[in-house]
């Protein structure tokens, strides 16, 4: 088989490799789809902290079941499947209270072990979803990007009262919208970014009003608008954002980030607790799974508006680089394993 491997920053190859066995209480996936995120492009680039190198990287992937280990019931081989990539103990305080995706010894597939830029991967089997047959391969793969919102968005519990503000048009800002709109129908949500064909398809995924603040004051357009959002989500992750966010929130608001800068960013006490707002964080997903194909199978969200581009496997470098330079036209990259 081939497999899409890192084998150190800036070195990407594809590898002829052996096709794995899965262990116990493991499946094998023949894998048809995947989908590029920001963090493949980081691994490959030597900028993800947590990353151990030869990696095969990508953890958006969907497939069918070619195999099982020990343990795992045979019936499951030619199932359709979207995997989890958080793998977790089961067993440690954070597991304990349902927060898999902070784990004690967390591994994520494509980051902490390989994962499924290949044409076979091995998973544990629960990480393992089986698709509905109505959910199309395209939104399959698009799951676990859904989950990310699923995950803010289950922190947040935004209601139809809700005015939401998002920082951010990419993929995360984006899975967003379509979480506030289609799922919560929350009254208004206004999306903020640089780049106006961004702004554009965050139009498309369902924002009332978007917001370019390359060249305004967002705090000035706001005000203009008397508009003070209730709910702030910080998709776009400079570190300066946390600071305007409490600026701009409304009194008793909810502010989630999702970003893993380690620059340090300038709040005060004041800011927070005089409106008394609430921070929270998200990090990947916390058995949302199940949650997002809920949504896909009630039609709640649409996930081809985000998919801009598929290549075929071996024109991964072609993929990741157009993923990297053409922010303007260039969402969410797929990539088709034969
Ligand atoms: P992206 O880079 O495609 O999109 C970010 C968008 O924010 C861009 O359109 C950019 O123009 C815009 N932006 C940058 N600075 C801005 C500012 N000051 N004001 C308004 N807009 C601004 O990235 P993607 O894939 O959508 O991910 C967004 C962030 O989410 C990344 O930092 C990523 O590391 C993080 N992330 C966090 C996850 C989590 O579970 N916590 C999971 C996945 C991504």
């Amino acid at each position: 088989m081939k497999s899409i491997v890192v084998k150190k920053p800036n070195e990407l190859v594809i590898e002829e490799r052996e096709v794995p066995q899965p262990a116990k209480g493991e499946v094998r996936v023949k894998v048809k789809l995947a989908g590029i995120c920001g963090s493949d492009s980081h691994i490959y680039r030597g900028h993800n902290p947590f990353a151990k190198y030869p990696r095969v990287i990508g953890h958006e992937f969907f497939g069918i079941i070619d195999e099982v280990g020990e343990g795992v019931d045979r019936s499951r081989i030619g199932e359709r499947v979207s995997i989890d990539p958080v793998i977790s103990c089961g067993c440690c305080y954070p597991c304990s209270v349902g927060r898999p995706n902070v784990c004690s010894s967390l591994t994520v597939l494509g980051v902490h072990r390989d994962g499924g830029f290949s044409q076979y991967t091995t998973v544990p089997s629960n990480n393992a979803y089986t698709i509905p047959d109505d959910i199309c391969d395209e939104f399959a793969v698009m799951i676990e990007p859904f989950t990310i919102a699923a995950n803010a968005t289950g922190h947040l519990k935004p209601t139809t009262d809700d005015i939401a503000l998002i920082y951010g048009a990419g993929p995360m800002g984006l899975t967003s919208v379509q979480a506030l709109k289609g799922v919560y129908q929350v009254k208004q949500v206004i999306v903020v970014d640089r780049i106006d064909e961004r702004l554009a398809m965050a139009q498309t995924s369902g924002a009332d009003l978007v917001i370019n603040n390359s060249q305004l004051s967002l705090k000035d357009e706001l005000e203009k608008r008397n508009i003070k959002p209730t709910i702030i989500i910080d998709a776009a992750c400079h570190p300066t954002i946390l600071s305007e966010a409490i600026a701009i929130a409304s009194p008793a608001a909810r502010i989630l980030i999702m970003g893993f800068s380690s620059d340090p960013c300038q709040i005060t006490q004041q800011g927070i607790t005089s409106k008394e707002l609430s921070i929270f964080s998200s990090r990947l997903n916390a058995n949302k799974f199940p949650v997002v194909i809920e949504w896909l199978k009630k039609k709640m969200i649409d996930p081809q508006k985000l998919i801009t581009h598929q290549f075929d496997y071996t024109q991964v470098v072609q993929a990741i680089e157009t993923f990297e330079k053409d922010q303007k036209q260039c969402c969410k990259v797929l990539l088709t394993f034969s």
